[in-house]
C-alpha cells in the first residue's frame, strides 16, 4: 500500500487530519487499531472552543453540530456557597459548543466514508521506518498478517498509548508530566441537565462538574480517589456526594435517576517535545495530555491537525518544508496555553488530599475570589476557557481558517516532499 500521508490513529486527531488533507488534495489512509464500533462508543468530554467548530465547518461537518449542539454563551464556578458566572459573550464575545465527542467522532467517519478516504480498522500499526530518510513506512498487524503501508509522511494521531511517540528517540525526547492525586468519577444520566449551562464547583469536599450532552442526558462528575473502583460507588451514593457539593440553589434543580455509564478517568498533565522527527509528525494526545478540567483534549488535537494540515499543503503546494519544519514549535506554543489553563482550573477548583494545607486552600480561594471581583481576570477566563486564537507561521498571525490550507486544491502540479534540500515531482500514490 502507498498513500502520501499515512494517519496512525482514527480518533479525532487522526479522522480530522485526513479530511482537511482530501480538502487540500492530498491522499491519507488512516490505521486505526480498534473495531469501528469501538471507537464510535467511546464516551467523551464534549465542549467544543469556536475555533474546533470553525475548523469542523469549514470541512463541511457542521450541520449536524449546528442542529443538535448547544451554544453555552457562560459557565458557573461554585465556591463558598456562592455562584459566579463567567459570561463569555459579554467578556469576549464568544461562545462554546456543547455536543459530545463521540457525536463528533461519528460525523467524522461518516465524512470520511462520504469522501471516500480509507480507514483500515483493526488495524494495528506496531512500527514506523525509515522517518529520516524519504521513503518512510508504518508496519502494521491486521487479520494476523504483517503489512506495510508506504507514504511520503506519517502523522502519529494514535493517541497516549501509540507507537508513534515510542518511535522517536529517546535522546531526542523531553517529556514533562505532572500526575494530580486524584481522578474524576463520571455518571451519564438520562435526566434533565441541572442547568442551562455547566457548573465547575469547588467544594471543601473536593471538585464536582455539572455538564450535559443534550436536554435528557447529563453528565456530572466528582472528584474521587485516583484508584477509585466506580463498581464501590452506588448511584445514590454518588448523587447524595454530588450534591453535598453543589451550592443549595443548584441541587434544588437536581434530577437524578439510574446511571446509564459510570467510570473514573485520573487526572494527568503530559507534554513530549518536539512534535516531529524527520517525517514523523505528532498530533493530539500522541503528543500530550491535560486533565479534563476546561476540556481542553480534543480542542487541542483538532488545532494541532489545522497546523499539521496547513504545514503538509504547503510542502505539496510549493515544496517547501518551512511549515513541517516549523510545525513542533508552533504547535507546542498553543498546547503549552492550554496545559498551563487546565493545570490552573485544576489546582484551583479541586482538593489536593496529600499536600492540602491551610496555606495552598487559602491561595485557590485567593485565586476564585479574584475572578469574582476582577473583569480582567474573567476575561483571562473566558479567552482560555473558549479558546486562544490559532497561529499559523505562514500568516505570522492569528489564523483566518481560511489560510489555514482548508480551501479545495487542484493536485496539479504538486511537488513530493523535499527533506529540506530539494524537491521531486511526485510519485503517484494507489
Ligand atoms: N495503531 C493504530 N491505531 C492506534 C494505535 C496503533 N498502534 N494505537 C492507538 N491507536 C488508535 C486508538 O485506538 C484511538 O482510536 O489511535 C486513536 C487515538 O485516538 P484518541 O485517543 O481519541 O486521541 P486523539 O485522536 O489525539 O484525540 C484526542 O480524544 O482521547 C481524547 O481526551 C482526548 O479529547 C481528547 C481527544
Ligand atoms: C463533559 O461534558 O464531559 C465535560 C465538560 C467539561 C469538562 C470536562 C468534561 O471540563
Amino acid at each position: 500500500m502507498r498513500t502520501q500521508v499515512a494517519v496512525i490513529g482514527g480518533g479525532p486527531a487522526g479522522s480530522l487530519l485526513s479530511l482537511l488533507l482530501h480538502r487540500a488534495g492530498i491522499d491519507s489512509v488512516v490505521l486505526e487499531r480498534r473495531s469501528r464500533a469501538y471507537v464510535l462508543s467511546r464516551i467523551r468530554a464534549g465542549v467544543l472552543e469556536h475555533g474546533t467548530t470553525d475548523t469542523l465547518r469549514s470541512v463541511r461537518l457542521g450541520d449536524r453540530m449546528d442542529a443538535e449542539g448547544f451554544g453555552h454563551d457562560g459557565v458557573n464556578l461554585a465556591f463558598g456557597g456562592r455562584t459566579l458566572r463567567i459570561d463569555f459573550a459579554d467578556l469576549v464575545d464568544k461562545r462554546v459548543t456543547i455536543y459530545g465527542q463521540t457525536e463528533v467522532q461519528h460525523d467524522l467517519y461518516d465524512a470520511m466514508d462520504d469522501r471516500g478516504i480509507t480507514i483500515v480498522d483493526e488495524a494495528e500499526a506496531t512500527a514506523v521506518e525509515d522517518m529520516t530518510g524519504e521513503r518512510p513506512s508504518v508496519v502494521f498487524a491486521r487479520d494476523g498478517r504483517t503489512e506495510r503501508l508506504e507514504c511520503d509522511w506519517v502523522a502519529g494521531c494514535d493517541g497516549q498509548y501509540g507507537v508513534s511517540r515510542q518511535a522517536l528517540p529517546d535522546d531526542l525526547v523531553a517529556t514533562f508530566e505532572r500526575v494530580y492525586p486524584f481522578g474524576w468519577l463520571g455518571i451519564l444520566s438520562e435526566t434533565p441537565p441541572i442547568d442551562d449551562e455547566l457548573i465547575y464547583a469547588h467544594h471543601p469536599r473536593g471538585f464536582a462538574l455539572c455538564s450535559m450532552r443534550h436536554k435528557m442526558l447529563s453528565r456530572y462528575y466528582i472528584q474521587c480517589p485516583a484508584d477509585a473502583d466506580p463498581t464501590d460507588w452506588s448511584d445514590d451514593h454518588f448523587w447524595d456526594e454530588l450534591a453535598t457539593r453543589l451550592p443549595d440553589e443548584a441541587v434544588a434543580h437536581l434530577q437524578t435517576g439510574p446511571s446509564i455509564e459510570k467510570s473514573v478517568t485520573p487526572l494527568r498533565s503530559f507534554v513530549a517535545e518536539p512534535m516531529r522527527h524527520g517525517r514523523l509528525l505528532l498530533a493530539g494526545d500522541a503528543a500530550h495530555i491535560v486533565p479534563p478540567t476546561g476540556a481542553k483534549g480534543l480542542n487541542l488535537a483538532v488545532s494541532d491537525v489545522v497546523y499539521l494540515a496547513s504545514a503538509l499543503r504547503e510542502v505539496y503546494d510549493s515544496g517547501s518544508t518551512d511549515g513541517v519544519d516549523a510545525y513542533s514549535d508552533h504547535a507546542l506554543r498553543r498546547v503549552w496555553k492550554a496545559v498551563r489553563f487546565s493545570w490552573w482550573m485544576t489546582t484551583m477548583l479541586h482538593r489536593f488530599p496529600d499536600t492540602d494545607d491551610a496555606f495552598d486552600r487559602r491561595i485557590a480561594e485567593a485565586e476564585l475570589s479574584y475572578l469574582e471581583g476582577s473583569r480582567a481576570a474573567q476575561r483571562s477566563f473566558a479567552e482560555n476557557y473558549t479558546g486562544l486564537p490559532y497561529h499559523l507561521p505562514s500568516s505570522g498571525r492569528c489564523s483566518d481558517l481560511r489560510q489555514a490550507g482548508h480551501g479545495a486544491r487542484s493536485t496539479a502540479h504538486r511537488t513530493a516532499p523535499g527533506s529540506g534540500t530539494g524537491q521531486r515531482p511526485v510519485r503517484p500514490t494507489g
